[in-house]
């Protein structure tokens, strides 16, 4: 059969502008969202007597064969068909006979590849919503179990203060909660239907494109079918938002492949989540978060390729528009790949408690809380902070941690000190004196876990 837009040509089309121009090889990925739609419109077709009921029985039928054999695998796409629209479209009136070009009426395929995009990037963000969910669930449930768990906290990846691993783990709970929120947020731009807009102008057929919404589930209608046939935004904000959450998923892979060098020994990652090397035998790799940290740079590269498409291009459809899909199918595939792994990845991690402890015994982390000590007992905050300097830097000398040093050696440095320096300066009691909201007290961190886990449970 010929093109379904041959009518004006006088030639057949080059092979090689028909293997440049087709995207059916990428976006063969749309055909289930290309049949709803497509079963959703003719259906508005009858309702508004635009069609028969007979014919848009008989497309109505012939479309769910179409879809039939494309699940089975049996459908046979073309290039010389374009895309996917085209490839369903020919498949069907070669079902049904010349009626299937009936499908077609008071439609373009502008508006129809708007729709599909829509309908399958809101499907994909309720699917990444419980992904995410998931990877918290993993995050506190490992956070329940290192309530008691201390470790340095870090910033410039020095020692700074001592904290919960549970509160580590609980701050990325917060940041996929973020995420979350952002493709919650995003829902409803995505949950809007171009369909209707035809090529740009709206359509001279009387149809009825909030019945149409209904059918497909849509909140909202496009405004503008300029704007519907042209939008490209809700892309573009998924691909921010996945380019976020894989920045996020990097910070954790960092913090994971550091903790599981031999120089930190903090955690130990399961046996199936890493691999080996083909000539050391000692080796265990952290490849899955090695991987993700890099494969973040594709998701940000996708982001900025839609952008770059986008930017100066004039309204309405223009063909640059369909580079929107390869880069979008990719983000999906490369950010459910990460967070499938993630969440049984971080629920097998063992912790090594003993070492974590072992590292908060053999640092200054407490030093700010002897500084505060002196500040209780009426030291300027300024003049404390010069004391205990110079207190760590003597311990530094002779090779001491705080707890080390007899009461007579803290009194070479203030009279204000005292026996009670002892208990102030013990890990638990640094943790547990930081005991404001959102802080990492015990207390405060417990209920930040009975919190996420009341959260996690209302859904
Ligand atoms: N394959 C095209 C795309 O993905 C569908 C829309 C084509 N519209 C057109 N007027 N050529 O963008």
């Amino acid at each position: 059969m010929s093109k379904l837009w041959g009518g004006r040509f006088t030639k057949q089309t080059d092979k090689l502008v028909e293997e440049y121009t087709a995207s059916i090889t990428f976006d063969k990925e749309l055909a289930e969202e290309d049949v709803r739609g497509s079963l959703a419109h003719v259906a508005m077709l009858g309702k508004q007597g635009i069609l028969p009921a007979e014919d848009v029985q008989t497309i109505e039928g012939g479309l769910k064969r179409v879809l039939e054999r494309i699940r089975a695998g049996e459908l046979d796409y073309s290039v010389s068909d374009e895309d996917i629209h085209m490839n369903i479209e020919k498949a069907l009136i070669e079902d049904i006979g010349p009626v299937g070009g009936k499908l077609h009426t008071g439609r373009s395929r502008n508006d129809q590849v708007a729709t599909d995009m829509h309908l399958y990037l809101r499907t994909r963000v309720v699917e990444f919503v419980g992904l995410l969910r998931g990877l918290q669930e993993a995050l506190v449930g490992q956070a329940r179990e290192n309530l008691d768990t201390i470790v340095p906290g870090y910033t410039h990846l020095q020692r700074a203060q001592p904290i919960l691993f549970a509160h580590h783990l609980m701050a990325y709970v917060s940041m996929f909660g973020r995420d979350i929120e952002r493709l919650q947020d995003s829902y409803k731009r995505i949950d809007t239907l171009p369909l209707g807009a035809g090529a740009l102008a709206g359509t001279t057929f009387p149809i009825d494109r909030h019945f149409v919404a209904e059918q497909l589930g849509f909140g909202r209608v496009y405004e503008n079918s300029l704007d519907a046939v042209s939008d490209r935004d809700f892309i573009l904000e998924f691909l921010s938002h996945a380019s976020i959450i894989m920045m996020h998923l990097s910070r954790l892979s960092e913090e994971l492949i550091l903790w599981s060098s031999t120089e930190f020994r903090f955690v130990e990652l399961d046996d199936a989540f890493c691999t080996g090397s083909s000539i050391m035998p000692q080796k265990k790799n952290p490849d899955v978060p090695e991987l993700v940290r890099g494969k973040t740079g594709r998701v940000y590269g996708n982001l900025v390729g839609l952008l770059t498409v986008l930017k100066s291009l004039p309204l309405a459809y223009n063909k640059d528009m369909q580079e929107d899909k390869e880069g979008m199918f990719d983000t999906v595939k490369t950010l459910s790949g990460a967070l499938r792994l993630f969440a049984p990845m971080i629920a097998t991690m063992k912790v090594n408690k003993g070492q974590m402890r072992e590292a908060v015994n053999k640092d200054f982390s407490n030093a700010t809380d002897i500084a505060d000590f002196l500040v209780g007992k009426g030291l300027p905050f300024r003049q404390a902070h010069e004391v205990i300097g110079k207190t760590v830097l003597y311990c530094i000398e002779n090779g001491k941690f705080l707890l080390d040093l007899s009461i007579e050696e803290f009194r070479q440095f203030s009279e204000l000190f005292d026996e009670s320096i002892y208990d102030v300066l013990q890990p638990e009691t640094v943790v547990n004196a930081r005991n404001v909201y959102g802080g990492t007290a015990r207390p405060q961190v417990e209920a930040a876990i009975g919190r996420a886990e009341a959260a996690l449970a209302e859904t």
